[in-house]
């Protein structure tokens, strides 16, 4: 049920300048949603009355993302001035005039920290007589993070940032994670008293925890159990060790549904993944988007799936398929390419060197050798000798090639669309066939072969051809 007197607030507005890139840091995506959609779909879970995100660099790109990950959150701008103080107070700014409650506050770049952490933390908060609590983590190396600095009777007396530390601060391994709990008019009346008097001219929000303290209140720091929870993502080595984190357990979870990951480490799951039991998933494979795999299907080695269905029992060895369809017990591989739009029916085979695109290839029907099919529908049990291509592009317009049941084609056979093969038919090898081709009819389009005997005796005479020719003349005589 929505906790009336709850509201949380994502900073996001942030540079991210050590990520230099030109995508925001909160939008980089992580197991295939932005880092930012993690923390928002956290948020969620708390089921708070209201949700709000700041933002200021990239605004239009974030905020885009925060409508789309989360249509209810209410978006915020931050205005010139800079620090995360600042940040807190425009989004309480946006709150009802009617919200009272506590306010959790999370950052945009920290997306491993779960909804059950937060809602502990709200729970000590909310179980004893405090201004504010927050959750902090001890770290053998705490560079780069604010300290905590408690009185030598333990209480919390207030968060010093890194920059702005003394050589005996900077000693302290127990670090603010920048997760916090707030009563709403504590934090507010505080955030008012805040300067930017400080190393990095910037309102901070952590100098509201000196401020609380001095006016009597009680804070409370509660370390984390697992520190990797409160990783913040600063650049891209802490992105791929987030990233490397997240999906391992990710791959945990699957194992533990009953698939088999031959090797974790090698072996990349999205969140969106769908994978049914005894699936075996070989090293190298990467599963992106909204990919489904049906049980019993073995999907690798060293093969990305993207937005695919991939049917039970099927294989799908050594390729590269975005958007495609495989059906049960079909066969893929290895060295195969599918892109959008690309249907194997149940039992079929698209084999080695074979690019598939937007086509329909019915059941049991089979391209197995190094072919160029796109903008075709084949129906089923046809089998397409080696080396097809269908000739889909005037340099115009793309053409549809339609190839019926129970074809034959010959080896390297070209069909120039639009080109129609009737049920049945059979082509022969090297055909190039630009007319329709009746049900049943044999279609050949080379023209009748000539030898023109001696040519190599006449024209070549004194080579190693010719001498070759001669003898082979006497042993075997010509056509
Ligand atoms: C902050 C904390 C630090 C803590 C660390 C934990 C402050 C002053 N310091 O430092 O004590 O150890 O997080 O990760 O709060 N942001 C805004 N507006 C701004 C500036 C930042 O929305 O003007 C957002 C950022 O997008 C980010 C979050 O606030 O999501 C934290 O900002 P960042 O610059 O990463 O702060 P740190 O230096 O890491
Ligand atoms: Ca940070």
């Amino acid at each position: 049920m929505t906790d009336q007197h709850l509201a949380v607030i994502v900073l996001a507005a942030g540079q991210g300048t050590r990520m230099r890139s030109a995508v925001p840091k909160v939008l980089h995506p992580l197991a295939g949603i932005p880092i930012l959609g993690h923390v928002l779909a956290t948020a969620r879970e708390l089921d708070p009355a209201h949700v709000v995100v700041v933002v200021r660099h990239e605004r239009d790109a974030v905020a885009a993302a925060v409508a789309e990950l989360l249509p209810e959150a209410l978006i915020v701008d931050q205005d010139d001035i800079p620090g995360t103080g600042r940040a807190v107070e425009v989004a309480i700014g946006a709150l009802p005039a009617s919200f009272a409650g506590d306010v959790v506050i999370v950052s945009g770049d920290v997306p491993l920290l779960d909804a059950g952490t937060l809602s502990g933390l709200l729970a000590a908060h909310r179980a004893g007589e405090v201004a504010a609590t927050l959750l902090s983590a001890i770290f053998d190396d705490a560079t780069g993070y604010g300290r905590i600095v408690r009185s030598d009777a333990g209480s919390v007396d207030r968060i010093v940032e890194q920059k702005d530390a003394t050589d005996v601060e900077l000693e302290i391994r127990e670090v603010n994670s920048g997760t916090y709990v707030f009563g709403l008019d504590p934090l507010r009346t505080s955030l008012g008293e805040v300067g930017t008097a400080n190393a990095q001219g910037e309102k901070y929000l952590t100098d509201v925890i000196g401020l609380l303290r001095a006016a009597g209140s009680d804070i409370t720091a509660v370390p984390v159990v697992e520190s990797w929870l409160v990783g913040g993502i600063n650049d891209r080595a802490q992105l791929s060790e987030t990233a490397r984190r997240l999906n391992a357990m990710i791959v945990r979870g699957w194992q533990l549904a009953g698939v088999t990951v031959r090797d974790p480490e090698t072996t990349w799951i999205d969140l969106a993944v769908k994978i049914g039991e005894d699936v075996e998933l070989l090293p190298g494979t990467m599963l992106i988007g909204p990919t489904v795999i049906e049980r019993g299907a073995i999907i690798g080695p060293d093969t990305s799936l993207n937005a695919c269905e991939v049917g039970e029992n099927a294989t799908v060895r050594r390729s590269d398929a975005t958007l495609a369809v495989i059906g049960a017990g079909a066969s893929v591989g290895p060295f195969s390419y599918l892109r959008p739009g690309a249907e194997l029916g149940e039992n079929g085979k698209i084999g080695t060197f074979v690019e598939v695109k937007n086509s329909k290839i019915g059941a049991g029907s089979k391209v197995p050798h190094l072919s160029y099919i796109g903008d075709t529908e084949i129906g089923v049990d046809t089998n397409i000798g080696a080396g097809a291509i269908t000739a889909n592009y005037d340099d115009l317009v793309k053409h549809r090639t339609k190839i019926g049941s129970h074809v034959h084609s010959g080896s390297h056979n070209v069909f120039v669309a639009p080109v129609t093969i009737g049920d049945g038919a059979k082509t022969g090898a090297g055909a190039v066939v630009r007319k329709d081709v009746p049900p049943g009819a044999l279609a050949i389009s080379v023209a009748p072969q000539r030898n023109m005997t001696g040519w190599v005796e006449t024209n070549r005479s004194g080579t190693e051809s010719a001498k070759a020719a001669a003898e082979a003349d006497g042993s075997s005589g010509t056509a």
